[in-house]
């Protein structure tokens, strides 16, 4: 038998991979939400899916949790809008998946996803986070000790905890977890005011400890070096002998970059 042959020219088996590929795009019209939002460009997305679930609707979530839906309004994610006839699918089941399951056998477990436990529900939306937890340290999000939902609120105002209308706050998110950083100390950095995140990368980094730079280059953005006759000078101070020992916070030099309790040049 010779394989049947399309028009193009082509046998079928090889129009196969295409053929399917056509479907599934078809398929994925049917259930993709067009969110229309001021400030982000993607406009797409494949909402995640649970076998045999329909979208119900966030308004099906009250019943049982009205004290996470009466704050909603607030949110970063109730600004997505759905058009058209899916409207149905943004709000609540955008993270959480269509909920048809769970609502009809009473909340049963196993019928509604937590992204506390799949993170992937973020990255359909957020895909370049997923990136940064893969990079070589980062907050262990993927391995499951610590949620998205840790840092971040998705049911209540600023997704971002404290936003970037106060730092203090932001600083009060990562206390929570790093108590060591709290202080307080006898002789404070001032850097750490500015923030957790002025040196560090909040999700991941290709450098240790989440730093933003590798070396003294995180330290020189506030602290300039100069050369001068006499050698590099930083902070008054001739560091040209210094330099060759390693970089600002190892060697012995200012170990203690949060604070320290005994030395005005955070040496300990
Ligand atoms: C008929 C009541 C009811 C309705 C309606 C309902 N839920 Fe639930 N839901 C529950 C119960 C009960 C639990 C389990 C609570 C627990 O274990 O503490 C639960 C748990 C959850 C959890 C946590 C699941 C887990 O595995 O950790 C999520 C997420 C959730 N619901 C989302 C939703 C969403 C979204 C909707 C609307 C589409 C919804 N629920 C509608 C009763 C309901
Ligand atoms: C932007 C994504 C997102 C949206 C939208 C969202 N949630 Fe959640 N939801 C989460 C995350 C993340 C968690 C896990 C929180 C954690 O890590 O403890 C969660 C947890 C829950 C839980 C488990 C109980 C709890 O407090 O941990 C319930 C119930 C729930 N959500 C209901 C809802 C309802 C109802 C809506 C709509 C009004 C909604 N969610 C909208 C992301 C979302
Ligand atoms: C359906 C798509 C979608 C999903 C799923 C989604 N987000 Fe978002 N997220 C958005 C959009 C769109 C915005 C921008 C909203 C705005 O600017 O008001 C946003 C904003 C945010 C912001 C605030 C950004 C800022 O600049 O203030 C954070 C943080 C965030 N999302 C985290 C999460 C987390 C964590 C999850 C999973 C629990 C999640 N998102 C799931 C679409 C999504
Ligand atoms: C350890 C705390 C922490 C965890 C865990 C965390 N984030 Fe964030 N995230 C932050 C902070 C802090 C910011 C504010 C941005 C900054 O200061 O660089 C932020 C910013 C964001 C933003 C908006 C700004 C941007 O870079 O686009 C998004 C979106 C976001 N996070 C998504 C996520 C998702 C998705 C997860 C889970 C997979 C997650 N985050 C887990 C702390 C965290
Ligand atoms: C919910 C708890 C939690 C919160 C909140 C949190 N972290 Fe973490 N952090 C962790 C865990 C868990 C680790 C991994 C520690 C390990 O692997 O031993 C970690 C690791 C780190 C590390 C790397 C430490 C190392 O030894 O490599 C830095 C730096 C860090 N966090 C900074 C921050 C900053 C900055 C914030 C606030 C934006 C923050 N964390 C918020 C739990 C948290
Ligand atoms: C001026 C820059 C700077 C600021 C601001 C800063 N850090 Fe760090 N942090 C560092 C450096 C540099 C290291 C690595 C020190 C080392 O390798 O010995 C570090 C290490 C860490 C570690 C790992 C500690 C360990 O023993 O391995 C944690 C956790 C941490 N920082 C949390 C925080 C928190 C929380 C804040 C905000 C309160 C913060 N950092 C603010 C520069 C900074
Ligand atoms: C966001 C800006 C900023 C960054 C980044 C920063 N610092 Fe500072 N640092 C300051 C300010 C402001 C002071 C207080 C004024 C001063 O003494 O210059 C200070 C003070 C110091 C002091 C005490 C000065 C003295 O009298 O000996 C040391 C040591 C120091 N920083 C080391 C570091 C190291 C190491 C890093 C890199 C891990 C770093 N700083 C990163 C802003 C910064």
């Amino acid at each position: 038998m010779t394989p049947a042959r399309l028009r193009t020219g082509l046998p079928v088996w090889l129009r196969l991979p295409r053929r399917r590929f056509w479907l599934g795009a078809g398929a994925a019209t049917l259930s993709v939400i067009a969110i229309s939002c001021a400030t982000v460009d993607h406009a797409l997305l494949a909402p995640p899916q649970i076998p045999g679930a329909k979208f119900v609707g966030s308004k099906a979530c009250e019943e049982c949790h009205d004290n996470l839906t009466r704050g909603f309004v607030t949110a970063d994610h109730a600004r997505l809008q759905a058009r058209g006839t899916n409207a149905l699918e943004a709000g609540c089941e955008s993270c959480h998946g269509p909920g048809s399951l769970h609502v009809e056998s009473g909340g049963e477990r196993r019928t509604i996803i937590n992204p506390r436990r799949s993170p992937e529900v973020c990255f359909q939306c957020h895909l370049d986070k997923q990136g940064q937890f893969n990079l070589p340290t980062h907050h262990p999000v993927l391995e499951g000790r610590i949620g998205c939902g840790d840092c971040h609120d998705p049911h209540k105002g600023r997704a971002i905890k404290g936003g970037a209308t106060s730092l203090t706050t932001e600083n009060e998110l990562c206390f929570q977890c790093h108590t060591a950083q709290r202080g307080p100390f006898v002789f404070e950095h001032e850097a750490v005011r500015e923030g957790c995140t002025t040196c560090h990368q909040p999700h991941g980094s290709v450098n240790a400890k989440l730093l933003r730079e590798r070396n003294a280059n995180g330290c020189l953005k506030c602290h300039f070096q100069m050369q001068t006759s006499a050698g590099i000078v930083i902070g008054s101070i001739n560091h040209t002998a210094f330099l060759s020992h390693g970089t600002c916070y190892s060697a012995g030099c200012h170990e203690a970059v949060h604070g320290s309790q005994v030395n005005p040049h955070l040496r300990f």
